[in-house]
């Protein structure tokens, strides 16, 4: 799908469908519908008249309009209440259209924006939210299908603005949703792949390939070097996989900044097993996922690039494979991290928490700014909080602000969960200084405790994702599969970050 806007009278489009955005409940809700030609008013109106058409959120009519129009077809679609109108609303819309609009075979089309749509005065919001829905809502993963024929999506989408906006404001933003909805779909893809296709050589092959496009750094340490950092707790996960563990270091130095970069740091188990403490079988193949935060960090990174922010950013990805086999580490283990602190591992599917301590100790060398790390970590955090939100743990208040104000643009919701010291009590360890579990009560907490003796006093936050990485019930752009969660988050964060 190709982006432009134009301002023009209705009268003068010549595309394949119009699509209309309508507020509930009634035709007179709808002020922008009194200035469309007549014979189109009057249909809208007689549709309402009749209920076929009520403007309920996510409603969405394809009709025929004949041949009297520069376009035969027209798609009415229902946005809900005028009232409650908000940035997500106009990202819903795109997404719906997206549905409404997969496989019609039309080439061209236009889509009205009505000066409701105005939320501030920043225009390039609600070209950015458009976008991110079409792109979002028209996801779709086909690599794995012997006929990977793609439901057709028109090529050209031109947005019909009122007179007055600024179309240059406009146009910016039809660049950034692009580019936002691109590292979301692209961290979709790597949670789709599954671990024979998605190995760690084979993530660090994209970070690679990323980085020669999008001009940053990108350095892979290999098992080697891995031992000589003392990075212990990686290489005793993977120590039961036969694919090799990567270390993948990605750096992106935005134009114009000599800051200390913020550090993002995420989990990348390319599939969890859970080891010798092995999983039950049902569900078990959504372990494909426990990348997540990998994919996140991934694609957060590249987005910055393209945005060309003026942040210093450094992506670091642990990842490995988490498998039982006569190598595999066992639980009663104990490993010593790479900042020197022994762990006793009680549980070996508690690898997330062990493959992070030695990412986040190489993190404090680079001196960061702040440090978040992303992580599909706890099952705990969906008891928490349910299918509905990530769970957020911070130190350091600018960086909850800024995350907090990330979520709220991104319409990803995190909300936080306490960093109390009885947590670290939890899981001290009668043999080593700290162990892998804390036993079931607050689960998430006490695995941001067992983080937190790997961050020193930097700057940091730590999401865990593990309840938001798949999508069940599918929304407006939010298609059954994998969600591609942090992204959106994450790059809105970075570009209010000073
Ligand atoms: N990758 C899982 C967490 C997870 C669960 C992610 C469900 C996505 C959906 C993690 O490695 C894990 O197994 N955590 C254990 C920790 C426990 C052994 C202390 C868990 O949550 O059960
Ligand atoms: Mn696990
Ligand atoms: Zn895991």
């Amino acid at each position: 799908m190709n982006f432009e806007s134009q301002i023009t009278k209705i009268s003068h489009l010549k595309t394949d469908c119009l699509a209309v955005p309508v507020f509930q409940s009634k035709y007179g809700d709808n002020p922008h519908l009194k200035t469309f030609p007549k014979a189109i008013a009057d249909h809208i109106q007689a549709l309402f008249k009749s209920d076929i058409v009520s403007g309920k959120g996510g409603d969405g009519y394809l009709l025929r309009v004949g041949e009297k129009h520069g376009f035969a077809y027209l798609y009415v679609a229902g946005v809900g209440k005028k009232g409650e109108l908000e940035q997500d609303t106009i990202r819903k819309f795109g997404g719906n259209l997206a549905s409404g609009l997969k496989g019609k075979k039309f080439k061209s089309v236009a889509v009205y924006i009505p000066e409701l749509f105005k939320l501030n005065d920043d225009y390039s919001v609600v070209s950015q939210m458009a976008v991110e829905g079409l792109l979002l809502g028209s996801y779709e993963l086909l690599k794995y299908k012997s006929d990977p024929s793609r439901k057709a999506m028109p090529s050209k989408v031109s947005f019909v603005l009122p007179d007055s906006w600024d179309k240059r404001k406009f146009n910016a933003g039809l660049k950034i949703g692009e580019i936002m909805a691109w590292g979301q779909n692209l961290s979709r893809d790597l949670i789709g792949h599954p671990s024979n296709y998605l190995t760690p050589v084979e993530l660090a092959n994209t970070a690679k390939s990323l980085a020669r496009k999008y001009c940053f750094q990108c350095e892979v340490l290999t098992k080697a070097r891995m031992k000589k950092l003392k990075m212990n707790c990686i290489l005793a996960v993977n120590s039961g996989s036969t694919q090799p563990p990567q270390f993948i270091i990605m750096k992106y130095n935005g134009p114009g900044s000599k800051k200390d970069p913020v550090c993002l740091v995420g989990k990348g188990i390319t599939f969890d097993s859970g080891g010798i403490s092995l999983k039950k079988a049902q569900d078990m193949d959504q372990m494909k996922g426990d990348m997540g935060g990998a994919a996140c960090v991934l694609a957060s990174v590249a987005v910055a690039a393209r945005l060309k922010l003026p942040v210093n950013l450094v992506g670091l990805i642990p990842a490995t494979e988490n498998l039982p086999s006569g190598s595999a580490y066992k639980p009663g283990d104990i490993l010593t991290a790479m900042n020197g602190k022994t762990i006793e591992v009680l549980n070996t599917d508690a690898e997330g928490r062990l493959i992070l301590a030695d990412a986040l100790s190489y993190s404090q060398r680079l001196k960061p700014a702040a440090i978040i790390d992303v992580a599909t970590l706890t099952g705990a955090s969906i008891v928490a909080l349910g299918y509905v939100s990530s769970a957020m743990f911070t130190n350091d208040d600018k960086l909850r602000k800024l995350i907090m104000s990330g979520s709220k643009k991104s319409s990803e919701k995190t909300w936080e969960l306490p960093l109390w010291k009885e947590y670290q009590e939890q899981i001290k360890s009668s043999i080593a200084d700290i162990k892998n579990t804390g036993g079931r009560p607050a689960g998430s907490c006490t695995a941001a405790a067992f983080l937190n003796n790997f961050t020193a006093n930097y700057p940091w936050a730590h999401l865990d994702i593990a309840a938001v990485d798949i999508v069940f019930d599918k929304g407006a752009y939010t298609p059954k599969g994998p969600s591609g969660y942090g992204v959106r988050l994450i790059s809105e964060f970075l570009r209010e970050w000073k």
